[in-house]
């Protein structure tokens, strides 16, 4: 939803832009704070989903942590203003420099995802003279019941450490002198807008809590990764995810020891409805079963249509004619370069303004440079007024 005010004021900025709205953003934060940390969560915002420093500062204040999946992220965050203590790092593909860069700042937890990550770390540590604080990514075998490619809690998939394996680690981890077992960790996949695969999420971990504790380990915290998804069809419907259901479930559902943390990786849910791919209409073309709204920003500045066959909401700003078909695509040399096919919409002509929504998660971060197109800007609610 937008203000005639703002919509006048995007009309003189060179598109395509990213605008987001920072006062749905701490509304969102307070949220959080209410459901999440005043229970004594500890929320790691997932940087992965939006890096820019206006929106990390919102979320420093708030008073959350960070979670990387690589070294430039750590850096990133540090930068940011976040302490290391505040950072766990994850990802199946760490390279030695990004495990230093860790160990230099010495962060709240490596989140290893296989046994010969753990080898590397421990002889890295050792060398560097330090002890890591490592929180095991175990693969829990959960479906998610979202898009295949971002599943990540299945067998098949590429995360964590699968059953079979946990003979062999509880064989090996004694070995590592220079780790220190703090945590298990889980992340089953992105987009889950149902809870019922988080509530089985959590009978896997207490189980393997058990099992853990069967061989001796105490684990100081459990991490239950991200995944809360966002509602793209309507999103002035659902602009704040439920995060008093979501944090309930857990409530209810985890069996804790005395003292235990419990740590969560939120991206989507937390960034995503308030950012907004804001585009002009360059065309208008008449197909044979549709028109075509030819956008000037494509799968470069937006990737997930193309990629996921993801769904965000597309709205005229400065029309309100009757409604037409439309398929609202980018310039872009590719056929999925489409953010909607056959939509009704107001009609439509060269210069009117459109806003792709819930596009704050994953979609600037993930822009490219294909057709050697430029990086485009972002702005913010609090400096356009
Ligand atoms: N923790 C780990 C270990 C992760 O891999 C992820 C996301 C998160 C937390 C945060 O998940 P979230 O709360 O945002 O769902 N590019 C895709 C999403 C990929 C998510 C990758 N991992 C998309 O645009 O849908």
């Amino acid at each position: 939803m937008f203000t005639k005010a703002q919509i006048e004021s995007f009309k003189n900025l060179k598109t395509p832009f990213y605008y987001y709205d920072l006062e749905l953003l701490r509304s969102t934060l307070d949220q959080i704070k209410e459901h999440g940390l005043s229970k004594g969560y500890h929320i790691h915002f997932a940087i992965k989903a939006n890096f820019n420093f206006p929106v990390l500062e919102q979320i420093k204040e708030a008073g959350l942590g960070i979670d990387c999946v690589s070294g430039k992220e750590i850096e990133r965050a540090i930068e940011a203003g976040f302490e290391p203590e505040q950072i766990a790092f994850a990802g199946v593909g760490k390279t030695d420099e990004e495990i230093l860069t860790g160990l230099h700042h010495d962060i709240f937890s490596f989140n290893c995802e296989s046994l010969q990550e753990l080898e590397v770390l421990n002889e890295l540590a050792s060398e560097a003279g330090k002890t890591a604080n490592v929180s095991i990514r175990l693969n829990p075998n959960v479906e998610a019941n979202t898009h295949k490619y971002i599943t990540t809690g299945l067998n098949e998939n590429k995360f964590g450490i699968t059953a079979d394996k946990l003979p062999s680690l509880f064989e090996i981890l004694p070995s590592f002198k220079a780790l220190k077992l703090s945590g298990i960790h889980f992340h089953i996949g992105s987009q889950i807008r149902d809870l019922k695969p988080f509530a089985e999420l959590c009978e896997k971990v207490n189980s393997l809590q058990d099992l853990f504790e069967q061989k001796g380990y105490q684990l100081e915290h459990i991490n239950l990764g991200g995944g809360y998804g966002i509602n793209y069809d309507a999103p002035d419907d659902e602009p704040i995810p439920d995060f008093k259901s979501f944090f309930e479930l857990f409530d209810h559902k985890l069996e804790l020891r005395d003292g235990q943390q419990v740590h969560f990786e939120l991206g989507r849910s937390i960034v995503g409805q308030c950012g907004n791919l804001i585009s002009k209409v360059l065309f208008i073309k008449e197909g044979i079963s549709t028109n075509f709204a030819v956008i000037d920003a494509g799968m470069t500045e937006l990737i997930r249509p193309a990629l996921y066959q993801a769904s965000h909401k597309v709205e005229v700003l400065t029309s309100s004619k009757p409604e037409k078909t439309y398929d609202v695509v980018g310039p872009i040399c590719e056929s999925s370069d489409t953010f909607q096919r056959g939509i009704s919409l107001p009609e439509m002509n060269r210069g009117d303004l459109v806003a792709i929504r819930s596009a704050g998660a994953y979609g600037e971060v993930m822009s490219s440079g294909f057709n050697l197109r430029e990086r485009v800007k972002a702005y913010y609610s609090d400096d356009l007024k």
